[in-house]
């Protein structure tokens, strides 16, 4: 199928575009490169041996948009544009309003126009706020403790009324926990910008030396070790998940939403241990207060993907910090 990947250009986006060109799917990069480097389009050239074909622009251009899906006769579209820092949500929530619901409105604005109704969202496991229990299932109830998380939780809401109103529409909701890892060439991988938001690139940060310490936000937390316990789940594990969604789409015709996850939870420690076996280098940490949003433990439970699309995460903690490690100590300063 002609899949346009809008954000595809990004961390998610750029491993998914592999998985679907390895899968026989000729996919189209769109992208704004207001959180992604064009560089990223050559190292994909490079793996894949083959050109990319890259439009550049905001999904909210739905005339620019429009006239893409007719040009390359998009067939479906996975859906990776919009920002995603909790933080700097909770700093600028009408950025995040503007960018992820507006431009998500646009797009699918442009997507009927066109009568394209096949797209697969990337949702987040931050949907489930703080969850009662542990592991998660897709009936959990859902809540957000941050404007960026609430912006996922609307978009759901918005496509299961698009659905309700019109039954053509086929959307595979996917609820991703913590993607981590690279590309095992390590040509691409995770390229944050400023200071990292998240623990594994921050780690890889302080092991390449490009910071001195790891602060661990919290270590009184109500778990093995005291600190935050996450399904990390390796960014090739979840391209391949969203191959196996699309199929899905294609072969059964009906919605369904499912976590992307891999139903181990690993704490902060674990990561820094395993990171450290994984690269050699040490990851000196200090103990900080928690960080507030922050829920003790998340991971998921996986049945419903392993039953609905026949997929499961096949890679370990190990090669998700030796992956990860491989991108970072080949680009310490990312695509710059
Ligand atoms: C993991 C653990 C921190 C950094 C968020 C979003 C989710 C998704 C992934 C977008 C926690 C601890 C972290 C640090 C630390 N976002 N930590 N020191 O918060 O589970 O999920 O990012 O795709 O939607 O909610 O991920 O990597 O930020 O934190 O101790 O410098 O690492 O407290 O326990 P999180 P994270």
């Amino acid at each position: 199928m002609k899949i346009l990947l809008t954000g595809g250009a990004g961390y998610i986006g750029s491993h998914t575009y592999l998985a679907l060109m390895g899968s026989g799917h000729v996919p189209v990069i769109f992208d704004d490169f207001s959180n992604s480097s064009p560089k990223v389009l050559e190292r994909l050239e490079r793996i894949s041996g083959q050109a990319v074909v890259c439009e550049r622009g905001s999904v909210a251009d739905s005339a620019l948009v429009q006239g893409l899906m007719k040009r390359h006769a998009i067939e479906a579209v996975v859906h990776f544009a919009g920002f995603k820092a909790v933080g700097e949500s909770v700093a600028q929530p009408l950025k995040y309003f503007d960018n992820n619901l507006v431009g998500m409105t646009r797009l699918l604005q442009a997507m009927d126009a066109t009568a394209c109704r096949t797209l697969v969202f990337s949702s987040s496991a931050t949907v489930y706020g703080d969850p009662a229990s542990v592991p998660i299932t897709e009936s959990f109830p859902r809540s957000h403790t941050n404007p960026y998380g609430h912006t996922k939780l609307v978009i759901e809401d918005m496509l299961s009324a698009l659905q309700k109103s019109d039954p053509a529409w086929k959307v595979a909701v996917l609820r991703y926990f913590n993607p981590v890892g690279a590309h095992p060439s390590g040509l691409i991988g995770e390229d944050p910008r400023g200071i990292p938001n998240n623990l594994m690139p921050f780690v890889a940060q302080v092991a390449v030396g490009k910071r001195p310490v790891l602060n661990v936000f919290g270590n009184d937390y109500p778990t093995p070790d005291g600190t935050g316990v996450r399904d990390y789940i390796h960014v090739q594990d979840l391209a391949q998940g969203h191959v196996a969604a699309l199929q899905t789409l294609a072969a059964k015709g009906e919605s369904f939403t499912v976590n992307l996850g891999t139903g181990q939870g690993y704490s902060v420690l674990d990561v820094v241990r395993a990171f450290e076996q994984a690269s050699g280098r040490q990851v000196p940490v200090q103990f900080a207060s928690r960080r507030e949003g922050d829920v003790a433990q998340c991971y998921a439970s996986t049945e419903r993907a392993s039953e609905l699309l026949g997929w499961r995460a096949q890679l370990g903690l190990d090669a998700m910090c030796s992956d990860s490690w491989r991108w970072q100590s080949a680009n310490p300063d990312g695509y710059a």
